[in-house]
């Protein structure tokens, strides 16, 4: 059954495919800018300590759920233990409401990679974004292109599509991310930024700023959303989970620190503000390459790079509703692909006009519907899937069951196996209800 379903061709490329999953918009956009907007180096120690924390263990959890349940996420909860495939549908759904907005950011990737390779700028930076973001049809198209080639790769199935693309994208990505940062870190008065990124003033540690950085640890390793059982699922049984769950972090979190050191610096050496929220690639970012010598190449690889990390996300986005359709719904995957991919796209316009002649409508909690559906997402369903995980880790799946999962049957050692546990039962379930309670008004930031 495994075969029909689709297996990776090997474990690095399993690698490269689940880091792309996690490296994505989350860190190459959403990660500097909660940094520069949280006290810079206060996020960065909260993020790190709960990557360190909630991360790994996480990870190992959702790797060994997939791979047991052999199925979507829904059909691994519920192989598992009968009547748990429910919290598999948070978490499809999570994704299918991502990859809805995701699209919209990715498509203006995509219009600024054309914008630099036609020679960058040729007005103010602000009014150009918002010119365009705000044009109804243009930022549409864009995200129907993300839509179109996220599409052909997942079509093409788990090695032949996912992992070939992975294989050749993120080592393209790696490269081009030390460029800049090389870049970067050698621009005059580099330091300030460096310092404001990485120097913690532990007086800026909030409540606010511990559930951004909790929110933003789930968003960037794809966690309590099914990603990472969907990918588990295509593992073989002699995979070793432990090795597999430390690395995809640690290169995660590479990237998140990487890209800060990209951006970061850059803003400060031409005197720009860090703090500047979403905007922060598209208006600053494109000011800071208007000023450099041979700025628009770098604009080009730049925005390149955020391009090959949000097509290796959406490809994952996109995987687990059509690996949930292939399995429970039995349809054919290039049907499967095509259905949903027709769905996002309509959805995409909403989302997209959000932006635009939409920006006005508040849909519910005075938002608009981009708005509310990543309040959505970030607050309620994604630490709703986390939580249900952690339950089910900790008190559902029969422990030595687990343990059997974990290490291969006893073939890799994992003498951490209690403390994991722990960590999973008492510290992860708190900090995610915490969130959700947060999320409700009951505690307040
Ligand atoms: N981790 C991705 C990012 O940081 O951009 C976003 C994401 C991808 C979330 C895939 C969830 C997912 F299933």
């Amino acid at each position: 059954m495994s075969n029909e379903r689709g297996n990776w061709g090997s474990s690095v490329g399993f690698v490269l495919a689940a880091a792309g999953s996690a490296i994505g918009l989350g860190n190459l956009w959403k990660f500097p800018y909660l940094a520069g907007k949280n006290g810079g180096g206060a996020f960065v120690i909260v993020y790190l300590s709960l990557i360190v924390i909630l991360g790994f263990s996480l990870m190992l959890g959702e790797m060994a759920i997939g791979r047991r349940g052999k199925s979507d996420a829904f059909g691994s909860y519920n192989n598992i233990k009968k009547g748990w495939g429910f919290i598999g549908i948070f978490g499809i759904l999570c994704c299918f409401i991502i990859y809805s907005y995701y699209v919209v950011i990715a498509g203006w990737i995509v219009k600024y990679i054309g914008m630099f390779i036609r020679g960058g700028l040729t007005e103010d930076p602000v009014t150009t974004f918002g010119n365009f973001i705000s044009s109804g049809t243009s930022p549409i198209i864009y995200s129907f292109v993300i839509v179109v080639v996220t599409a052909l790769i997942v079509l093409k199935g788990v090695s032949g599509g996912i992992e070939k693309a992975s294989k050749i994208m993120m080592p393209i990505l790696f490269v081009f991310m030390l460029i800049i940062v090389a870049r970067s870190v050698t621009l005059p008065n580099a330091m300030e930024g460096i310092k404001y990124f990485l120097k913690p003033d532990f007086s800026q540690i909030t409540p606010a700023v511990v559930i951004a950085a909790l929110g933003q640890v789930f968003f960037s390793l794809s966690l309590g959303m099914g990603a990472m059982i969907t990918y588990g699922s295509y593992l073989p049984k002699d995979t070793n989970l432990v090795k597999s769950a430390l690395c995809i972090p640690v290169l995660d979190t590479l990237i998140a620190l990487l890209a800060g050191l990209a951006i970061l610096p850059a803003v400060f050496s031409f005197g720009l503000e860090p703090t500047a929220g979403p905007g922060l690639i598209f208006i600053t970012l494109p000011k800071v390459f208007a000023s450099m010598p041979m700025g628009n190449l770098f604009g080009i690889i730049f925005f390149v790079l955020v391009l090959f990390a949000a097509l290796t996300s959406t490809i994952s986005l996109l995987e687990v509703v059509v690996s949930f359709v292939v399995d429970q719904m039995k349809l054919d995957r290039k049907k499967a692909t095509i259905l949903v991919s027709g769905l996002i796209a309509a959805f995409a316009i909403p989302n997209s006009h959000s932006f635009g002649p939409l920006a006005e409508l508040k849909v519910f909690f005075g938002l608009n519907f981009f708005d509310f559906l990543g309040y959505l997402t970030d607050n309620i369903l994604l630490p709703m899937g986390g939580l249900l995980l952690c339950v089910f880790v900790g008190f559902i799946w029969d422990k030595e069951d687990i343990k059997r999962e974990i290490t291969n049957d006893g073939e890799v050692a994992f003498p951490f196996f209690s403390v994991w546990m722990i960590g999973v039962k008492y510290l992860g379930i708190q900090l995610l209800a915490l969130i959700l309670l947060q999320a409700v008004g009951v505690v307040g930031s």
